[in-house]
């Protein structure tokens, strides 16, 4: 972006030869969403333990079981490379059609090191062709492996040494753990997380989505860039995400799918912690695509006003990615990543659930989705 502006500003402007003149009058221009929080590097779906799941403590018995989680591992451990990177590329593409500039995509169903890795392969090779900004995380944690499962200290150990392979290769930016009743305590993770840090890696959570499991102050402690879901955060666990100036990540797409209590974003910006609003795009707990439905989410779940959400998908979402000078505001020095709406007024985001909103997208200057140039 060289300039934003009117009047005087704008007929200073020099457009020089290669310039795209776009008449966008009685339409909002946005900066392009951030989505900072995906997991779509899977295969397979999960419409039987969607059409009988009826709550969160349900999510819980059937991870315990094998299924969850462990039944995308199986499906996307069977994946060959071709077709996970083709499921990958049509999701991408989905997400940039729906207005998403900046993408977060996690590992994190592979589980055993070995397949983790090659999925953060694949990902890195669509970081380093995709049209819009890929941020790829690690998340090495995120269900105890079968093969483990009287092996916890070893399993722990292995994820902790991958970290030395994530950093050399460059494969990930942060790592993630989920932090549950049942699925991985904060203690355990400490030496993962230590690594991690030393590795110049960042650090963001699944911290008390389902149980507050005092999530919120650990990844505080951990000076995480955020922590996401956080459904049921304490007081404590807020003040302490609003001193260490993590900003918390807001997932009400899995809430709405999972059918447990959504979190109060006025809870959050009450005692002053930064809110982002994402997909949380996965197989299990959320199903949904594209920024537009999140912000509708957040806007009727979870109590923010469309402003405030439409902020929480882009500047503070760019914060929670380490992005904030690169993207999420139309100021110049920013890429320019825009969405442009067929609509004059941005609250129809949040009120016209479901309808295409999204007219033209461009990352970096460059038309990703929407119409043609004519
Ligand atoms: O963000 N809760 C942990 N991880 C994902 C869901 C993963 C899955 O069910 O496949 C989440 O909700
Ligand atoms: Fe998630």
């Amino acid at each position: 972006i060289v300039a934003t502006g009117r009047g005087a500003t704008w007929e200073r402007l020099e457009l020089t030869a290669g310039v795209v003149d776009r008449q966008v009058a009685g339409r909002v221009v946005l900066p392009g969403f951030v989505d900072a929080h995906t997991h779509l590097c899977y295969a397979g779906e999960r419409w039987d333990e969607f059409t009988t799941r009826r709550s969160g403590a349900g999510y819980l018995a059937v991870l315990e079981r094998g299924g969850g989680i462990h039944a995308t591992v199986r499906a996307t451990r069977d994946a060959d490379d071709a077709t996970l990177l083709a499921l990958m590329r049509r999701r991408l593409a989905h997400a940039a059609s729906l207005g998403t500039t900046t993408i977060e995509v996690k590992s994190g169903y592979g589980l055993e090191p070995d397949e983790e890795l090659r999925q953060l392969r694949l990902i890195a090779r669509l970081r380093d062709e995709s049209a819009i900004d890929l941020a790829p995380t690690y998340l090495a944690a995120h269900a105890l492996p079968a093969k483990h499962a009287d092996d916890r200290p070893g399993f722990l150990a292995e994820i902790t040494q991958a970290i030395g392979v994530v950093a050399e290769e460059r494969l990930a930016e942060a790592v993630d753990a989920f932090i549950e009743k049942g699925v991985f305590e904060a203690d355990e993770l400490r030496p993962f997380f230590k690594e991690a840090k030393a590795r110049g890696l960042a650090v963001t959570a699944h911290v008390d989505q389902l149980n507050d499991v005092g999530g919120a102050a650990v990844a505080a402690r951990l000076g995480a860039r955020s922590a996401d879901h956080v459904a049921n955060a304490s007081a404590e666990g807020l003040r302490a995400l609003a001193k260490a100036g993590a900003v918390a990540v807001l997932l009400p797409g899995s809430a709405f799918f999972v059918g447990y209590a959504p979190p109060d974003a006025r809870r959050f910006l009450a005692a002053r912690v930064p809110v982002a609003v994402a997909t949380d795009h996965n197989p299990g707990t959320s199903p949904l695509e594209g920024l537009p439905a999140a912000i509708a989410l957040a806007v009727t779940l979870c109590g923010l006003t469309p402003q405030e959400a439409i902020v929480a998908a882009t500047v503070n979402a760019a914060h929670a990615l380490g992005r904030a000078a690169r993207t999420g505001a139309l100021v110049e020095g920013r890429r320019a990543d825009l969405v442009i709406l067929e609509t004059d007024d941005e609250r129809d985001l949040a009120y016209r659930l479901g309808a295409p909103l999204v007219r033209e997208v461009y990352a970096s200057g460059r038309r990703v989705a929407g119409l043609e140039e004519r």
